[in-house]
């Protein structure tokens, strides 16, 4: 996954480029590079690290240009270095690339042309795509593009430049996001992986589709399609979410967005509930009731966090509204041949919209005649354009890689939709209306976790040097306790494991000793005293225990080490406040650790390779 800017116009197109890649840094941070065409000559800079050292570098160089492309990467194939960082050239330095994605036969494609005596400098596989455009070129860019293309097997969001046509970028896609904005007034054009990455508000904007490519000049853009066709695109005028927030007084985005969630918990259901009729109903929705009652069986798509989200829906939407439903890993489900009818629907979560897995994913099922509700975090993202329906999250702009506000604000828009499911089928009114209090009183209750910040600190603290760590839960506490591991994993690189309770004795149980620490998620009060037991066989085999349980619980003080009481809630919404527990938990040891909290090592925000 990387991030790709493009600018043509009257502007200076390294600045505007460089302020695109900042917008575009959730997708990769490992380096960077941009060129452009100055009097006939390709110029370009890279570097290695963030988007700061490109900065720097382009400080000390005269990089005055007519047009620009630029990159900032995540590593797939070479390390990250300066020298595999994008663009890529031919080998005369004509021709330069930025791609975003794989070229899944560069190896065969590098083959043939080194047979034509071209030999490549890099360990990536995006080189092969300017060697392979220089290879056909005979003047005609697009002709040398489109030919280029369709020897690639993979997929792909690029932008080619040459230094023989300065007004001119080419931009191509195939399952991986473009989008190229325009105004023909200031006469400039941009491409970018990400809408968002714009800064300009009244822009003219369209997506390429797969296989589409584009020619983009001032204030200009003529679309083709894979048959070489021109088609006609229509441009909209897009309405933006709240702009990226700064850090406020935060030290760092994540914690700040873990703050934020009582006001985001709150706008997830804001004008959402209906408590005269004990139900839900969302702005967006286009499915109808009929459509909504016809639904037997639910599939939902989804990856890392918002996979957990999805399996506490799965759990939430079978024992609530009585409908079969699976959670499904969406990498792993795009290979199984999965088996879809009519009455199937496809719920895919993703945070911004662009996690490739979970697109391609979608694409899949909706091959196969499935209607697809998107649960989405980012307006006009790839999902929102794929789904037949989206349920906004309304959480804002989530920065920090390590998702927290956005998976609260999951929980509780599936929540609701799991309310409206039931309530149309055997839920009675009083039951949706009982679920209503539980869910209007979740703000409070996570603003009281957050007044206890400085325990959980300590906490963090005291066992911020141990190296192996089990979160257990049982029902809706094993996805939570899934997530509560996957956040110290990612943030603090602590090896952290989130386990069913019951497992432990199947196996894992080998593994504890007085180095282990154990997370005990005991939020659920159906399976509480099936979790002490399971905290008993631990604390017998010298573990060190954590638990984290129901202020009313008794018989604490004889199995656990450390104790945190929470408030009573019930057990379908008992994950959130769990959850953010477990976020604080995570991030004062990776504090304590020092690690990059906002931007962990070999991460990025939106994964947007397979
Ligand atoms: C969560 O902290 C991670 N950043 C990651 O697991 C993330 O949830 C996953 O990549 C899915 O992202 P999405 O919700 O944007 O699709």
């Amino acid at each position: 996954m990387c991030g790709i800017f493009g600018y043509v116009g009257p502007r200076s197109p390294a600045a505007i480029c460089l302020a695109g890649l900042k917008n575009l840094e959730y997708r990769g941070y490992d380096s960077s590079g941009i060129a452009g065409i100055q009097e006939g000559k390709l110029l370009w800079c890279k570097a290695s690290g963030k988007i700061h050292s490109l900065e720097q570098a382009l400080e000390k160089k005269l990089f005055e240009v007519e047009l620009a492309i630029a990159h900032t990467r995540w590593a797939t194939h070479g390390k990250p270095s300066e020298h595999n960082a994008h663009p890529h050239f031919d080998a005369d330095h004509k021709i330069a690339v930025v791609h975003n994605g794989i070229i899944e036969n560069h190896l065969a494609l590098k083959e043939m042309l080194r047979k034509e005596g071209v030999s490549f400098y890099s360990e990536t596989d995006s080189e092969v795509i300017a060697k392979l455009i220089s290879h056909f070129y005979k003047g005609d860019l697009l002709a040398a593009t489109q030919k280029a293309l369709s020897l690639m097997r993979g997929f792909w969001g690029m932008a080619v430049i040459h230094k023989d046509h300065p007004g001119k970028i080419i931009a191509a896609a195939r399952e991986n996001p473009i989008a190229i904005g325009m105004n023909l007034q200031r006469m400039e054009a941009f491409v970018s992986s990400d809408v968002h990455a714009f800064h300009e508000r009244d822009l003219d904007i369209l997506f390429l589709r797969n296989d589409e490519i584009a020619i983009v000049t001032p204030g200009h853009v003529q679309v083709f399609d894979h048959a070489s066709l021109p088609i006609e695109k229509t441009t909209e005028r897009l309405l933006f979410d709240e702009e990226r927030g700064s850090k406020e007084t935060y030290s760092h985005y994540m914690l700040k967005e873990i703050h934020e969630q009582p006001q985001t918990i709150q706008k997830a259901f804001h004008n959402r509930l209906i408590p005269d009729f004990g139900t839900a109903e969302f702005e967006n929705l286009t499915l109808s009731s009929a459509d909504l009652l016809s639904v037997k069986r639910i599939i939902i798509l989804a990856c890392g966090t918002s996979w957990h989200a999805g399996l506490i829906a799965a759990s939430l939407l079978e024992d609530k509204a009585r409908i079969p439903t699976v959670a499904e890993i969406a990498s792993e489900f795009r290979y199984k041949n999965p088996i879809i009818s009519e009455d199937t629907l496809v719920i895919a979560i993703s945070q911004s919209g662009e996690t490739l897995d979970t697109i391609a994913a979608v694409r899949e099922v909706k091959a196969k005649g499935a209607k697809v509700l998107g649960i989405c975090n980012v307006r006009h993202s790839t999902l929102t354009r794929e789904a037949d329906s989206t349920l906004f999250l309304r959480a804002g702009p989530e920065i920090s890689v390590c998702s927290t506000k956005a998976f609260t604000s999951q929980l509780t828009t599936l929540s609701l939709f799991t309310l409206l499911m039931a309530r149309l089928r055997h839920m009675s009114k009083e039951e949706g209306q009982a679920f209503i209090q539980e869910v209007e009183a979740l703000p409070n209750i996570v603003e009281s976790i957050l007044q206890r910040k400085e325990t959980i600190k300590a906490l963090a603290q005291k066992y911020a040097h141990y190296e192996c760590f089990f979160f257990l839960g049982r029902h809706y506490m094993f996805p939570a306790s899934l997530e509560g591991a996957l956040k110290l994993k990612e943030i603090s690189y602590i090896n952290a494991q989130g386990y069913p309770a019951g497992e432990m004795k199947h196996g894992p149980n080998a593994l504890i000793d007085p180095s282990l620490v154990v997370i005990g998620m005991c939020g659920n009060l159906r399976t509480l005293d099936k979790m002490l037991s399971n905290l008993m066989e631990v604390k017998a085999r010298l573990g060190k225990i954590i638990a984290l349980a129901p202020h009313d619980t008794e018989g604490l003080e004889e199995i656990a080490d450390d104790i945190l009481l929470l408030p009573s809630i019930c057990d379908e919404l008992a994950s959130i406040p769990y959850s953010i527990v477990c976020q604080l938990f995570a991030y004062y040891i990776a504090l304590e650790r020092g690690t990059d909290i906002d931007q962990p090592r070999n991460l990025a925000k939106s994964v947007t390779v397979e």
